[in-house]
């Protein structure tokens, strides 16, 4: 996570060549709609994953695809929920759906899911997210779905109860179980509960903050930290980036409490390409 600019994607490149010099199978994955890594690595890359060397492959997200396949999803569930409306031209209706806001965040969930379970093999899966707002909105999403499906599950036992009533046919708890929508509704629950569950997994899930030597990028992380607590997720380090040797690094560890701080020096060569990036890996530990 991190302000824009302040080298979130140098930085996963860094940590990316580091654990893969360990031996460890390392996957890096841009999350980022616009893509930085390709030329950090000097690489086409795209969806596939593309070895850059030993131990060490990337990928590239489509957002673009990521969207139209999770209105695909969409689509498909109202029509199998909706089977009996066929008087209402729900085309149009699933037309207004490309215009919602939020997309972009279930894309990159969506996207998210499906690497977890497709890259099971690697060691570590590292991801470079977009600046702020998207990645704290992408955070923020299977907390706030759940919000939503939450309140969507009362009206729908409410529709289910009245219906009980007009019909004044005593329905059972069996009603319940076979309610076709009120089953989806649970299933989406389970799966956004189990994604929230795993932001706050600091066991598996290391979520990273960098950030630079400036006021507003400060001001910014300590938001951004805010903002991760208040959903339950834990920062786990603070990585203070391009620190200029003149500077004096302020004490953060007032600001940020019980996080580990770790500084990395601003390189005075371009850090473009896996030998230049080893090289300040040597120069940096
Ligand atoms: N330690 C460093 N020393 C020198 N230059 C650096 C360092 N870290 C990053 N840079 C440079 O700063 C610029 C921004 O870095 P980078 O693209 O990694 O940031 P970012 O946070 O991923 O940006 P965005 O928010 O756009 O995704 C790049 O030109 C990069 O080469
Ligand atoms: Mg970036």
């Amino acid at each position: 996570m991190g302000k824009g600019g302040v080298g979130k994607s140098t930085l996963s490149a860094l940590h990316a060549i580091s654990l893969s010099n360990t031996d460890k199978k390392t996957l890096l994955i841009s999350m980022d709609p616009a893509h930085n890594q390709a030329d950090i690595f000097e690489k086409k890359l795209g969806e596939k994953p593309v070895s850059v060397k030993d131990n060490l492959s990337i990928i590239e997200i489509n957002i673009d695809k990521w969207i139209k396949r999770y209105l695909r999803n969409v689509q498909n569930r109202i029509t199998e929920s909706y089977q009996y409306l066929t008087a209402i031209n729900l085309d149009k209706k699933f037309n207004v759906l490309k215009y919602s806001p939020g997309l972009e965040e279930y894309a990159l969930l969506l996207a998210f899911e499906e690497i977890l379970k497709k890259f099971k093999s690697y060691d570590n899966l590292i991801f470079d997210m977009p600046p702020t707002a998207l990645a704290l909105r992408f955070f923020a999403l299977p907390k706030l779905s759940l919000v939503w499906l939450e309140s969507l599950l009362g009206l729908r036992k409410e529709i289910i109860e009245k219906r009980e009533i007009i019909t004044k046919i005593k329905l059972g708890r069996k009603e319940f179980e076979r309610d076709n929508i009120l089953n989806k509704l649970n299933v989406l629950s389970h799966q956004y509960n189990s994604l929230h569950e795993r932001f706050r997994n600091r066991e598996n899930v290391k979520v990273n903050i960098v950030m630079n030597e400036d006021r507003l990028s400060l001001n910014e992380s300590q938001r951004i930290n805010q903002n991760l607590n208040r959903l339950g997720i834990h920062t786990d380090r603070i990585y203070l980036n391009k620190v200029s040797q003149k500077s004096v690094t302020s004490d953060l560890s007032a600001i940020f409490k019980d996080i580990p701080t770790i500084s990395y020096s601003q390189a005075d060569y371009p850090l473009i390409g896996i030998d230049a990036l080893n090289k300040y890996l040597s120069e940096n530990d």
